[in-house]
């Protein structure tokens, strides 16, 4: 085939970040805003890889690994590089080596705020890059290269913005044991995402809250327990429909992640703008150090009035919904 497309869903985290690098739980929601990726291929003798994306940047890569940006300036590198992974995982395992491919990935995910812009990008690049080189491929296969992927940016990543991202809908994820389970929400959750406008770089924010935890060995040790129980009760609570106990331990695992030191001062403010407009439990998701806050509402209506007041408070905010189908080829 010399032409592929790819898609994959952007995600929350309602428990467990931070944590889940440790070997904890989390629970994660696949939402659905998505990124799309088109792949052809330019030419099997073509020494290249030509990566654009819609946010305004363009580069080639040449199979020695130099790079030229073409559009974008200084700040395509940085941007462009895991892409870049994500095809090189896919070429040596169908034996293209030296494949011409151009790339061209459209998102609708904000970017650097903890929606894993990142991890559902390399999916989706992964799943139409190899889809040109075989027909049935299998989201397994695609999970795995794009963790991979992953890994050559953010070494310590837990891999579960990228399973989410694969398979969709509600997990509860472990990355001790790689092993997911769907949860089967009881009742339709009815969330909002707020963004402080903060861009956030993960690795940093991991590689903080690695030096808390060599730092406070015990402290760690005892909120990482804390977050595990929270997480356990939280996937019962979805199961049953306890919304209220969603919510509460939503705080609760949002005063947790203040103080191993991920939160900050906007996202704070933003809580508790969500509070004020009825939200029954929010915290910040994803990796934190600003990034965005995640709000869980009584209801549609709820979730409506808290997006329109966070909003005219001056942030950018939006309902979202879970996206069930993942990784579509
Ligand atoms: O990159 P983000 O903001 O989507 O957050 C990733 C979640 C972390 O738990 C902080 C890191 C990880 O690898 O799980």
């Amino acid at each position: 085939m010399n032409q592929a497309k790819a898609s994959a869903p952007a995600k929350v985290i309602l428990f467990g970040e931070h944590f889940v690098v440790y070997g904890g739980p989390a629970i994660l929601a696949a939402i659905n805003k998505r990124i799309s990726v088109d792949a052809r291929i330019l030419s099997h003798e073509e020494d290249r890889i030509i990566i654009s994306s819609d946010i305004g940047v363009v580069g080639e890569y040449w199979h020695n690994g130099d790079f030229n940006p073409l559009e974008g300036g200084s700040k395509a590198k940085a941007i462009l590089d895991p892409l870049y992974e994500a095809i090189i995982q896919v070429l040596p395992t169908r034996n293209k080596k030296k494949t011409g491919i151009e790339v061209s990935i459209s998102s609708r995910v904000p970017l650097g705020i903890g929606l894993g812009s990142s991890a559902a990008s390399c999916v989706a690049t992964v799943a139409a890059v190899n889809s040109l080189f075989q027909k049935n491929t299998s989201r397994h296969q695609v999970c795995e290269l794009a963790i991979e992927s992953e890994r050559q940016i953010h070494k310590r990543t837990s891999g579960a913005d990228c399973y989410v991202s694969t398979f969709g809908g509600l997990i509860h994820y472990c990355s001790k044991s790689k092993d997911f389970k769907n949860i089967k929400a009881n009742e339709s959750l009815s969330l909002v995402v707020a963004s402080t406008g903060i861009k956030h770089y993960t690795s940093d924010l991991v590689s903080g809250v690695r030096r808390f935890k060599d730092r406070n060995e015990t402290l760690f040790e005892s909120l990482a327990k804390q977050a595990s129980e929270i997480c356990l009760q939280a996937w019962t609570a979805i199961e049953s429909g306890k919304g209220d106990k969603i919510g509460e331990l939503m705080n609760e695992n949002q005063i947790i992640l203040q103080q191993i030191g991920v939160s900050h001062h906007k996202a704070q403010k933003i809580i508790d703008l969500c509070n004020k407009a009825g939200a029954i439990g929010a915290k910040i998701t994803g990796a934190g150090g600003g990034g965005a806050v995640i709000a869980l509402a009584a209801s549609k209506m709820e979730s409506a009035k808290i997006a329109s007041q966070v909003k005219a408070a001056g942030y950018q905010s939006f309902e979202v919904e879970i996206d069930y189908k993942g990784l579509c080829i």
